[in-house]
């Protein structure tokens, strides 16, 4: 029994030393020294290569080392391979430092001041208290609750928007389409940390960016495909939205001229906000493999039908 590992050779090593150290029972192989590939019955990557289940006739799991899985073309895999999202606390956490980093910096105006700095002009601007802010987060999965949960220390109001109906303590759930344009009129600061599937592809496009009231701010933490950027841009430069933090694009890095780059109104970030650490995630990872082992559900397993 292997499993097989696609990842870069650090973090290949971490995870080497910790299946040596707590799980030697298992076989650990790293790409492209795959053995014998009947063998390989569970494969970890970020990026898979395609037809996995053609080369490794016996896989059974596909474990995700991130915590989305759009980059998996899960039409092309037969329905008995279990495909796996890394619910890394490490992610978690990562996810609610930026999100807490972007939400207080919109917050307090921070794009502004730095402005300001750079014009050599020193002058200060009402300070909304957190009460009177309104922050909205699309997406209620593990990331989406755990920075909503952050977001209660500072006071401010909150909204969350989920396909299905959830609850959540301090929080207005909204729920589904006919729910989305109401969420969003109540979002000062909007941040995305949906899945990316059919449904949600484009889903911040110039109609749901209208939507939101004049001059709020987007933090995009999903991904690239949830935000058609022609529409940011004309939403930036029309004032309907004043800034944007953008940690994902449609094109990872974009091309050198690319408006984002210089735009006054759009801090970028290199797709940063979380990353799967080998030392958190391997807890994770092995009491899945474990679960598997004796037949018992696996914690972040894919919905095909939902495709998250
Ligand atoms: C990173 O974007 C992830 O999905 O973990």
């Amino acid at each position: 029994m292997t499993l097989l590992f696609k990842v870069d050779e650090a973090r290949g090593r971490a995870w080497k030393s910790l299946f040596e150290t707590h799980a030697p029972d298992i076989d650990v192989r790293f790409w492209p020294d795959i053995g014998d590939p009947s063998q390989v019955r569970y494969f970890a990557a970020w990026q898979p290569p395609r037809q996995l289940h053609e080369r490794f006739p016996n896989l059974q799991v596909i474990f995700a080392t991130s915590a989305g899985v759009d980059q998996f073309d899960l039409g092309e895999l037969p329905e008995p391979i279990k495909v796996v999202r890394m619910l890394d606390p490490g992610i978690a956490q990562g996810i609610v430092e930026y999100a807490c980093f972007a939400v207080l910096s919109l917050h307090r105006q921070i794009p502004l001041y730095l402005h300001q700095q750079q014009a050599g002009r020193w002058q200060d601007h009402f300070l909304t208290p957190a009460a009177q802010r309104r922050i909205g987060v699309m997406g209620l999965g593990n990331l989406g609750v755990a920075v909503l949960q952050s977001l209660r220390a500072f006071n401010f109001q909150l909204h969350g928007w989920a396909r299905s109906q959830k609850s959540i303590d301090g929080v207005q759930c909204h729920a589904g389409d006919d729910q989305l344009e109401s969420f969003l009129s109540q979002c000062d600061i909007l941040i995305c940390l949906l899945p990316l599937t059919d449904d949600t592809r484009d889903i911040l496009n110039a109609r749901t960016l209208a939507a939101l009231p004049k001059g709020a701010s987007l933090i995009n933490l999903g991904r690239g495909g949830h935000l058609k950027e022609d529409d940011l841009l004309q939403a930036l430069d029309s004032g309907q939205l004043s800034h944007a933090i953008l940690d994902v694009l449609n094109e990872e890095p974009p091309s050198p001229d690319h408006r984002f780059w210089q735009h006054p109104h759009v801090w970028l970030t290199p797709h940063v906000g979380a990353m799967t650490a080998p030392q958190s995630a391997f807890e994770v990872l092995l009491a899945n493999i474990r679960r598997h082992q004796v037949g018992k559900p696996m914690q972040g397993l894919i919905k095909r039908d939902h495709g998250y």
